[in-house]
């Protein structure tokens, strides 16, 4: 099936295998960091609707583009795009879109992995009881303090990615696989709890009408391309994580089913992250809008006042730490798959390598939060700008270009052949949206925010 290709780095040992791993590229801060400070920054229900459709008419059919064109090229997105490309009669240009998805995992992995670092630094702080009993509004305090000390947010930064550049170099099918089967589960029975604690103690039915009443006459182009972005985001597509997830995918496992469950995972973790955070966002008083310290601030209050929350909350921040990795992992993976492949290094070499690059240029956003929040640019510090460009251009023009890939130059005989769905209703589906409705309704949301629509 798939012209006999074989990955020179191995193979997930099941489809179930790599149903976790992409589910653990995809569930992690943005779902239960991003997804809430966004929808509180873009005023509620009418973002969540719009991020749910773009889930449905983009994510779905890009995902399963992505992971079928890993699966035929079998090597780090830039060869398989390379090949694929060669394969068809295609200029060797459609490389670049795996170099500019490499670009973006750096520029993803040096913002991503200052997070990172942040929930690192609140399990110790959770553990050792800085929230308990503290008022609530005091919690944004304790926020404000790690990110303005530059010396303790470096110090976490570098714990992140260095786990991080760990167990990439170790190979993904490495100790991560089992671990993997574990902590999600925990991690989605804790956010249940979460929302149990949030139906006692919030404001429950406000945040639902907020989360789920919309009113779309307040909508404008920037919130439907935050939207957008953050559905690539979430569900890591657009510059080859989950491609090269797919070349390291058996034969026989089915496409779309695999796609339908990650999505359906990811999407699951986001909303219940919102029902547990907003309730108590009001209950609080704290700031909807506040951006990207909400989470941050506003669960540790909670955990503050809930019996036995040193320990919930610790819990909480471990999973959310190994989220939080499982996603910066899939990352790197693209980048060290190809220095592997075309430079001939050792994994742990390549790892390394690509660690210490990723390291070095997080050192702009760490200290743009802190020593230089006096610099901005279009309003934003560099932070908020590389998150802001990666999720909201880099992102969405990649799932783009994936998509014509996918439904205009690849033949339709090896896309019938990768999503083994025959040629009925579904395949036919799929290839209406990929070829016409995904790369139309990306490039309106692009154009418009822009102004040239
Ligand atoms: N999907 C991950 C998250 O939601 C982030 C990510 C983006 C991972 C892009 C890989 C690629 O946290």
């Amino acid at each position: 099936m798939t012209q006999g290709r074989r990955s020179i780095h191995g193979q997930w040992s099941s489809r179930w295998a790599f149903v976790m791993a992409a589910a653990g590229s995809a569930i992690g801060l943005g779902n239960i960091w991003r997804f809430p400070y966004l929808t509180g920054e873009n005023g509620g229900a009418a973002f969540v609707l719009v991020y749910l459709a773009a889930v449905a008419v983009v994510g779905l059919p890009v995902m399963m583009a992505e992971v079928m064109l890993g699966r035929r090229g079998r090597q780090s997105p830039i060869n398989t795009m390379r090949a694929l490309a060669a394969e068809e009669g295609h200029s060797p240009l459609w490389q670049y879109l795996g170099w500019m998805g490499m670009l973006a995992g750096f520029l993803i992995l040096s913002f991503y992995a200052i997070v990172g670092g942040w929930t690192v630094a609140y399990v110790v702080r959770t553990a050792g009881g800085v929230f308990n009993g503290m008022a609530p509004k005091a919690t944004g305090d304790v926020f404000d303090g790690l990110v303005g000390d530059p010396e303790r947010l470096l110090a976490w930064f570098t714990v992140f990615m260095l786990m991080t550049t760990a167990v990439v170099s170790r190979g993904v099918r490495g100790g991560l696989e089992q671990a993997n089967k574990v902590m999600m589960p925990a991690l989605f029975l804790i956010l249940v709890v979460l929302v149990g604690y949030a139906m006692g103690n919030g404001k429950f039915t406000d945040a639902l009408a907020y989360l789920f009443t919309p009113d779309f006459s307040r909508l404008t182009a920037a919130s439907v391309l935050a939207a957008m972005g953050q559905a690539f985001f979430s569900l890591s597509l657009g510059m080859g994580a989950i491609m090269a997830y797919g070349s390291y995918l058996s034969e026989h496992a089915s496409i779309p089913r695999t796609t339908l469950q990650v999505a359906g995972m990811d999407t699951l973790v986001a909303l219940l992250a919102g029902v547990a955070i907003f309730p108590l966002v009001f209950a609080y008083g704290f700031e909807p809008q506040q951006g990207p310290g909400l989470v941050f601030k506003v669960l540790p209050a909670a955990f503050g006042q809930m019996p036995g929350g040193r320990l919930v909350g610790t819990l909480f921040f471990v999973l959310l730490t190994f989220a939080a990795w499982t996603s910066s992992i899939s990352l790197l993976e693209p980048i060290v798959a190809w220095l592997v492949e075309n430079r001939g290094h050792s994994r742990i070499r390549a790892a390394a390598l690509a660690g210490t690059l990723a390291w070095a240029l997080g050192l702009g956003p760490l200290l743009s939060l802190n020593a230089w929040s006096g610099y901005t640019l279009f309003g934003k510090n560099l932070f908020d700008l590389v998150e802001y460009v990666t999720a909201n251009v880099m992102l969405p023009l990649g799932g783009l270009l994936i998509a014509i890939f996918a439904g205009w130059w690849l033949s339709r005989t090896a896309s019938v052949e990768e999503l083994g769905l025959g040629d009925g209703l579904a395949y036919r589906t799929w290839r209406v949206l990929i070829r016409y409705v995904t790369p139309v309704a990306v490039l309106i949301v692009l154009l418009n925010v822009t102004g040239l629509l």
